[in-house]
């Protein structure tokens, strides 16, 4: 997708994603977890509505006189049956083994991939940034749970300098969406490419100077910005320092020049009226609905006049039916991410106007995936000729955002 540095004289550092080198077997075993995530996700998920559809809610109607309608609701009705049990219980176990199938690899790299993101700090051949605050406290958010079961979560250091925790993500979620991610438009897609594309496409005289991410783990959905608008320079801000380090050496490596900072989204020591585009990607569901409101108000404060803010998130659950929020608020009971179902059930436009946004700017969206389309069934969404995919497995995304 992007173009990585040329390594040319004795000085060239390595890319820190090249530097993790799979054995044979955890290759195929990252490639058969990748497969079993689709088997779940795709294959017996829609098994499952089947059965709920054909047995569970019919009988259901029959007791009650009327279709569930709450996502708890089909969650009681659906608990007992052996086929959630056994999709539960292998969707549960794919999630952990995701994260295993990458760890061999990292452990054994890991001494090179912390020199290397240690040199890269030091160098900065790209010009980008990273200013690291080991006073910071972590929100109890991050570091109560490993979220998403990934050992170590966001923050974890087990040696100085680690970076450990990053590659596991790096790494990690190629296994998750591997198999799931729509493959129509080769080297185009995922969140930031496009949010950034139909921003493009849909306000062509909008080109911010500055853009920042906040949640940005590794900026994975920070850097394709700079492909979309590669004059803006780019920030983004996380609490976990061993993230931060990797997407800091992963940035540079793409000769992309980013500004990563470890500090809290709810406080920031950005200037007033900084930004002019404010993003964030799976980032509100994994924290407290009160820390959500301080973020956006602080939003609200960085953002210039004229600015805009957009965040990708899970569909609420007053646009969804209450079999697909039972299915997706499976994540907030197994999955260690205990604020998942909270923040589905708030309004996002509310959340927006408590920040200070004006109504009439704020809005909520469902955008295709971008390889999941060709460019002119792409085009033809943003000039509102056309519908996106229904939400899931990274078909569409549900974009919340305002103006100032
Ligand atoms: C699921 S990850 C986001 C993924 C990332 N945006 C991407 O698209 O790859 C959530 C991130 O938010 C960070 N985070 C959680 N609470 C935060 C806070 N209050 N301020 C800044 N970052 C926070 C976590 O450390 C984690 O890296």
């Amino acid at each position: 997708m992007y173009r990585e540095k040329k390594a040319s004289g004795e000085d060239a550092l390595p890319s820190i994603d090249s530097i993790p080198h799979s054995t044979h077997d955890e290759a195929a075993r990252q490639k058969y977890v990748a497969f079993l995530r689709k088997f779940v996700m795709a294959d017996l998920s829609q098994d499952m509505r089947a059965v709920y559809e054909n047995t569970v809610e019919p009988s259901f109607r029959a007791n009650n006189g009327e279709s569930p309608q709450h996502a708890l609701t089909v969650r009681k009705a659906m608990e007992p049956k052996t086929f959630y049990k056994t999709w539960s219980s292998l969707r549960y176990n794919a999630q952990e083994m995701t994260w295993n199938s990458v760890q061999g690899e990292v452990e054994r790299a890991l001494p090179a991939l912390i020199d290397v993101a240690d040199k890269v700090a030091k160098q900065t051949p790209a010009g980008g940034t990273l200013r690291l605050n080991p006073d910071l406290s972590i929100p109890k958010a991050v570091s109560a749970l490993d979220i998403h079961l990934m050992p170590g979560c966001f923050y974890t250091e087990y040696l100085e300098e680690d970076v450990a925790v990053g590659a596991v993500y790096a790494h990690g979620t190629k296994v998750f969406s591997g198999a799931l991610r729509p493959a129509k438009n080769p080297g185009k897609g995922g969140v930031a490419d496009s949010i950034a594309h139909y921003l493009k496409l849909k306000y062509p005289n909008f080109k911010p100077k500055r853009i920042l991410d906040l949640g940005c783990t590794i900026g994975s959905n920070l850097l394709p910005f700079h492909r979309a608008f590669p004059d803006a320079e780019l920030y983004g801000v996380d609490v976990g320092a061993p993230v931060l380090r990797y997407g800091h050496a992963r940035a540079e490596a793409r000769g992309i020049a980013a500004h990563y900072s470890q500090q809290n989204a709810e406080d920031t020591d950005f200037e007033d009226g900084m930004f002019d585009l404010v993003v964030s990607s799976f980032f509100f569901h994994e924290i407290a609905v009160q820390s959500t409101k301080k973020i956006l108000a602080e939003v609200n404060r960085v953002l210039a006049p004229g600015g805009v803010t957009i965040h990708m998130e899970l569909p609420p659950a007053s646009a969804m039916d209450p079999y697909y929020n039972f299915f997706l608020d499976w994540d907030a009971y197994h999955n260690h991410e205990p604020h998942y179902a909270a923040f589905r059930q708030q309004d996002p436009i509310s959340l927006l106007e408590a920040a200070g946004f004006a109504s009439e700017t704020c809005g909520l969206v469902r955008i295709p995936d971008r390889g999941g389309v060709s460019d002119e069934e792409f085009a033809a969404f943003a000039r509102g000729e056309a519908e996106a995919p229904q939400h899931s497995n990274f078909s569409s995304y549900y974009l919340f955002g305002a103006g100032k």
